[in-house]
């Protein structure tokens, strides 16, 4: 687990022992028409013993997300352009640009957040969510377009249930569309993980995405 997913994963512990306790409390009063003093305290004490851990654990996560963008940073300071060359290598660590260490570099480098993420959604390439398991691209440079692609995309799209630039609620899939990939003479073309497929037809689609889900064990 890396210092970003724990970081969220930490904040979602937090979370569930409130809710768990505001339940625990409720269930008790509807029993009992009150809830004892001593079965109050008791909760709120092993509730506190477990977020005195859990805010430890956030601690220790803050300062790795802290440490690798001073790093990166470090490597890019005198650099021109350099917010940029700091966000390709925080998406190429994490796969994503996350929140937390967008957070981080607006105060390491001293740029507005807003305009850190001003850059991200600029550029098609930077990420704001993790990516899914497996990448299906699109090609639609004027060769493939002029073969179909669009018929493609609205395959992928139903049998999915995303758009593009999307990933699945599973984190299995992610769409992309992208201008030619260079293989005009398979159009129309997609990329699964990797691997052209050339001559696509639509009534391909179904098996392309069975072929990618028996590969993961029949993830839906
Ligand atoms: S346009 Fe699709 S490969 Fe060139």
């Amino acid at each position: 687990m890396t210092a970003v997913e724990g970081s969220s994963r930490t904040s979602e512990l937090a979370r569930q022992d409130e809710s768990a306790l505001l339940d625990l409390l409720q269930e008790l009063e509807k029993r009992h028409g009150f809830v004892p003093r001593q079965v109050s305290e008791e909760i709120s004490r092993l509730v506190e013993v477990k977020l005195e851990r859990l805010r430890r654990i956030q601690g220790k996560l803050d300062s790795t997300i802290r440490r690798d963008v001073q790093q990166h940073v470090a490597q890019w300071r005198n650099e021109e352009g350099n917010l940029i060359m700091i966000l390709h290598a925080i998406q190429n660590q994490h796969g994503y640009v996350p929140r937390e260490v967008a957070m981080e570099l607006s105060r390491e480098l001293g740029v507005k957040l807003a305009r850190i993420y001003e850059v991200i959604t600029f550029y098609h390439y930077f990420k704001l969510q993790p990516p899914g398991a497996h990448t299906v691209t699109v090609c639609n440079g004027t060769a493939c377009y002029l073969k179909g692609s669009g018929e493609l995309l609205n395959e992928l799209r139903t049998q999915l249930g995303i758009s593009e630039g999307q990933t699945t609620a599973d984190r299995q899939f992610h769409l992309d569309v992208v201008r030619c990939i260079g293989c005009c003479g398979m159009a129309p073309a997609i990329v699964v993980d990797g691997r052209t497929c050339g001559h696509v037809k639509p009534s391909d689609i179904a098996g392309h995405v069975a072929a990618v889900k028996a590969k993961t064990g029949g993830a839906k």
